[in-house]
């Protein structure tokens, strides 16, 4: 197998280096490039590319030139398949998989990370200490405790059952909601409908996929619904909340507070360096000044654990794919 690896960083070589080693026919190459019409061309000559990019794959050429070099399979290191367009992919023949079991628990942990901040208010804490000097244990830093909190799913697969392990292990009263439910989750969650749980939770964290149908699925109606000490946790995709009404919530108080791994807008900023807060797009300006929001960048997937499998998993499925064989995680709209 003959395979280009997009987006390659140092961290994932480690196991393209590896791979390379131990599949002595297999012929794994990487370029730092992510994916588009003026990289597509790299690919030629090669058996299948794989992915893991934030951009959206939206142009038709890219597809064109991947099907007319015999390429067959994009291999996406992701969980996510939002960025691909079901419509080339299927016009071109060329089949999707991704790498949804790379690490649910990594999401998750971070998910238990950003829930912990927020509760024992860690914002406020570091931004007195850091900018006033001031270590005054003020009311407002008064905290509650996991096992008192409800914390609520939206979408609960691979990540939003692993969150709800966590959170019931810890005591705390998860509920959740999917348009599938699956009884084995009833063990540590108890599913509800949409709106009960943007009612009752005191944590609200979206494990949801992407489709274009879930845009804004968390508005004004939805902020105003919630209770105004509860938090908001987005660790799925950027769209599901409306960037505006998050901004208006939080400074009307509806709500108390956010950790957002995602957001709309985050290519112009995710593994970029900035000199001045002026340079940072309009929404990021309002948040970033917020105590009470933590941004951290598209980083709740990035252990360990997820970056040797993502290599490992999106490559046996490229090698499946080339043999004949059924692929273990293909995705379709
Ligand atoms: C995913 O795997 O879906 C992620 O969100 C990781 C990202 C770097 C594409």
């Amino acid at each position: 197998m003959k395979a280009l690896l997009y987006s390659m960083t140092p961290e994932q070589k480690v196991y393209v280096d590896q791979w390379n080693k131990e599949h002595p026919d297999d012929d794994l190459q990487t370029t730092d490039d992510d994916l588009d019409a003026k990289t597509v061309e790299q690919a030629e000559g090669f058996d299948v590319v794989s992915v893991l990019q934030v951009f959206d794959l939206d142009e038709e050429e890219v597809y064109r030139k991947l099907a007319s070099y015999g390429i067959k399979h994009i291999a996406l290191r992701s969980v996510g398949y939002n960025i691909v367009n079901f419509d080339y992919a299927h016009k071109y023949h060329l089949l999707i998989t991704n790498t949804p079991a790379y690490s649910p628990r990594a999401v998750a942990e971070n998910t238990l990370t950003s829930a912990m901040y927020l509760l024992r208010k860690w914002g406020p804490i570091l931004k007195n200490e850091r900018e006033d000097l001031n270590f005054v244990r003020e009311a407002n830093l008064m905290s509650d405790e996991i096992y008192n909190q409800t914390v609520g799913i939206i979408g609960v697969g691979r990540i939003g059952s692993a969150t709800a392990e966590i959170f019931h292990a810890l005591g705390a009263r998860v509920i959740g909601y999917d348009i599938v439910e699956n009884p084995a989750n009833e063990a540590f969650l108890e599913y509800t409908d949409f709106e009960t749980v943007i009612k009752e939770s005191d944590i609200l964290s979206l494990h949801t996929p992407f489709t274009p149908d879930l845009e804004g699925m968390i508005s004004a109606k939805e902020f105003k619904e919630m209770k105004n000490t509860a938090v908001l946790i987005n660790a799925a995709r950027g769209p599901l909340v409306d960037n505006k009404d998050l901004i208006a919530a939080l400074k009307n108080n509806e709500i108390a507070g956010a950790s957002l791994d995602v957001m709309t807008g985050e290519e112009a900023i995710v593994m970029k360096k900035f000199n001045d807060i002026s340079e940072l797009p309009e929404d990021y300006q309002e948040l970033v000044k917020m105590p009470n929001v933590v941004f951290t960048p598209h980083s709740a997937y990035y252990t360990k654990t997820s970056v040797k499998n993502m290599v490992n998993q999106s490559m046996t499925d490229a090698k499946r794919v080339l043999s004949g064989e059924k692929p273990v995680y293909p995705v379709d709209e």
